[in-house]
């Protein structure tokens, strides 16, 4: 939007932390008035407007959107995206930050995803899609171990297989049915958050997340346990590099295939020794990593959003960043990512300046108390002059929480961590 036009009222969709982090920092925008989630948790509640809605039910969202007024639709996780509740919402005349189901598939289907990256020459692991287990061997085998082995399809972070055992590879290519097998990357990953309207595309700072479960990347694969941004050791010129050869490519094949991809292109990539090479792209703003970034963004994110579903980004100048740290340390519920434990109280002492707590699995009980309702709980973030700062503030306060059946990893952004990247990277 630009200045002088009247503050804007916002419905953001979904329930999560990455949905608690994009409500707060529409909320701080000054060209905001209002903000609405559907369905929102507890943490939104404290200073947005919660609605109960199906977010998978287009027709609902959109009548929810009309009902309230808002100007915008920002929608946060993928199913509803991949659903087409974008263009339900679109289809009513209201803005929607959010891609279309067609373009969604871009995160909806790993093997259309594989086929816009090899026609627009983006760099990626080399893959095969297998239908059937003599398939499916034949490109285990082409690529060698270690073996990656991916869901078509959307699978709730839990559609990907990487493993040095070929029986474990093959059963979870049986189990899925129709996979993307593909050669294994070899580097460190980081995550680069793409604001388009389908035409201008502008960077947000990349960020790095932890998706094992356990200290020293242990244990199984969770949604993130946590993150923080800048990436000291991410060399000069990535971003810049990245745009060129992965993101433009990427989106004038999608304007192309008719489906332009307009919204937030998620890029994981693995910096790997021939250089960065895409891991999978997503539809949407990844968590935990939003709430790392989103901290730093000095441009109000509410006229941003509203920029990009409008097709107006090229008015506007990139997005500032402020040149702090920040760090985002999730608590799971003791369990996860199996089965959590639900419903221990939790008590949040006030958080002081620079530090806010993030909802992402909480509740309120019968008697108005603050339970845990989820796998990932809450993520700390703490933003501070550097990342060792932020860092201490972020696992200070994760101290002072009161939550009996939490859990946290003690190495996110641990500089032992850092170095040992930048050691890998040469
Ligand atoms: P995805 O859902 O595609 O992001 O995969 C989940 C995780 O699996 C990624 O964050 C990587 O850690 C790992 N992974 C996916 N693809 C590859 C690959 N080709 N090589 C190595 N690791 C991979
Ligand atoms: N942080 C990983 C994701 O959002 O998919």
């Amino acid at each position: 939007m630009s200045s002088g036009s009247d503050p804007i009222t916002v419905l953001v969709v979904g329930s999560g932390g990455r949905e608690h982090a994009l409500a707060l920092a529409i909320d701080q925008d000054p060209a905001v008035a209002a903000v609405h989630v559907a369905p929102g948790n507890p943490g939104t509640a404290s200073f947005a407007t919660n609605h109960r809605v199906d977010i998978l039910d287009g027709t609902a969202v959109a009548a929810l959107a009309a009902e309230l007024g808002v100007d915008l639709v920002v929608i946060g996780p993928e199913a509803p995206l991949v659903a087409g509740v974008a263009d339900a919402v679109r289809g009513r005349g209201i803005a929607c930050f959010g891609p279309s189901a067609a373009a969604a598939r871009l995160e909806g289907s790993k093997a259309f995803a594989k086929r816009v990256m090899a026609d627009a020459g983006v760099p990626t692991a080399r893959s095969r899609v297998a239908t059937a287990p003599a398939q499916a061997a034949a490109a285990l085998d082409e690529f060698g171990a270690p073996y990656v082995v991916k869901a078509d399809g959307l699978a709730a972070g839990k559609g990907v297989v990487v493993t040095d055992d070929r029986r474990t590879a093959l059963d979870h290519a049986a189990e899925c049915g129709r996979v993307v097998i593909e050669e294994y990357l070899d580097g460190p990953e980081a995550s680069l958050f793409v604001i388009t309207d389908g035409t201008t595309a502008v960077p947000l700072p990349p960020a790095q997340d932890f998706k094992r479960v356990g200290d020293g990347d242990e244990g199984p694969n969770t949604g993130g346990m946590g993150s923080y941004t800048p990436l000291p050791w991410l060399p000069a010129g990535t971003v810049e590099q990245v745009m060129a050869e992965v993101v433009e490519p990427t989106l004038a094949r999608m304007r192309t295939l008719g489906t332009p991809f307009a919204g937030l292109l998620y890029v994981g990539l693995a910096l790997t020794e021939a250089g960065p090479r895409v891991v999978e792209f997503n539809a949407r703003f990844g968590d935990p990593e939003t709430e790392a970034i989103l901290p730093r963004l000095r441009t109000g994110l509410g006229a941003l959003l509203h920029a990009a579903a409008t097709g107006a980004l090229a008015d506007r100048g990139a997005p500032e960043v402020s040149d702090e740290a920040c760090v985002g340390v999730v608590l799971a519920a003791r369990g996860y990512p199996g089965s959590p434990v639900k419903g221990c109280v939790i008590g949040l002492p006030p958080a002081p300046d620079g530090v806010h707590v993030i909802h992402a699995g909480t509740a309120l009980d019968d008697r108005g108390r603050l339970v845990s309702a989820g796998g990932r709980v809450l993520v700390v973030v703490a933003t501070g002059a550097d990342i060792a700062d932020a860092r201490e503030r972020a696992y200070a306060h994760i101290a002072r929480i009161d939550f009996t059946d939490g859990f946290a990893r003690s190495d996110i952004a641990s500089q032992a961590r850092l170095d040992a990247i930048a050691a890998r990277l040469g």
